[in-house]
């Protein structure tokens, strides 16, 4: 077929593909979630509808990108592992980082009401979208390690804050200054010794967040007998240390 001169401007694109061989993570992030989340009044600090429906947009991601191993969410944020060789999109950054975010902010919206069900956005959420390369397995478990670790302290932080105030009447400025400098000990002790919360009782989720990772499941057949089926599952377990890597082995191993 002939050829427009206007097809020049093509060049213009710049090439984007990852590099061969690297671990590529697509992270979505909610834009302006401390207003969206009060403009929607979640619970403080803690909103398991909210936290539940991020779960469900990232099962919608994991559903339709299979090369995603394993996906990690926390607060407003979800990471999306691709596996190492993945050739999806060409390995394309703008590509993967587009069609990532876009899925999950419109299954956010699409799954809303399942979670919300006598409310609707009052506006439409926004999500970023970011791709980054991490080379070695053992960069890619630090990158997942971090994102817990900020989880894990976030979340101490958050329920220690929202505990002095709601339970110990303190305005949000003494909360603030009561904590400041604090380290994670003395959060633990506030919550124990005043108001008798063992830290390590709350919620997994809250704590942990949410690990996304495709599980063999035994279904049964109508005429007897088991299958095997892959299925997405939610678990919210520790991905800092070994435990977790040394029970999936198989998802640092290229195949
Ligand atoms: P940008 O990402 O830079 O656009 O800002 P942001 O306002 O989204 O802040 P950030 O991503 O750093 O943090 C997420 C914010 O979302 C938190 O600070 C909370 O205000 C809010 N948030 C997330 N999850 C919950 C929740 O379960 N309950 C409540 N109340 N707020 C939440
Ligand atoms: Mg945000």
């Amino acid at each position: 077929m002939a050829k427009s001169k206007f097809e020049y401007v093509r060049l213009f694109e710049a090439d984007d593909r990852c590099l061969p061989n690297t671990w590529i993570v697509v992270r979505v992030d909610g834009k302006g979630f401390h207003k969206f989340s009060t403009e929607h009044e979640y619970e403080k600090p803690n909103d398991i509808k909210a936290l539940s429906l991020m779960n469900r947009a990232a099962m919608s991601v994991m559903e339709e990108f299979k090369d995603v191993c394993l996906a990690y969410g926390q607060s407003d944020e979800y990471s999306f592992v691709f596996r190492k060789e993945t050739q999806a999109y060409s390995r394309r950054s703008a590509k993967l980082s587009t069609n990532v975010c876009s899925l999950f902010t419109s299954a956010f919206v699409y799954y809303w009401n399942e979670y919300f069900p006598t409310s609707k956005p009052r506006y439409p959420p926004v999500f970023d979208g970011r791709t980054v390369l991490y080379p070695s397995n053992q960069n890619i478990r630090d990158y997942l390690s971090w994102r817990q670790a900020d989880c894990h302290i976030n979340n101490l932080y958050n329920t220690t804050f929202w505990t002095l105030i709601l339970k110990g009447g303190l305005t949000p400025a003494e909360a603030e200054s009561k904590l400041k400098g604090t380290l994670s000990g003395d959060k633990n002790e506030i919550l124990f010794s005043q108001f008798g919360i063992n830290y390590n009782t709350e919620p997994e989720m809250l704590r942990k967040g949410t690990v996304l990772v495709r599980r063999k499941i035994p279904v049964a057949l109508p005429n007897g007998g088991t299958r095997e089926k892959s299925q997405i599952v939610q678990e919210h377990v520790d991905i800092i240390g070994d435990e977790f890597w040394n029970t999936n082995s198989h998802l640092l191993t290229v195949t």
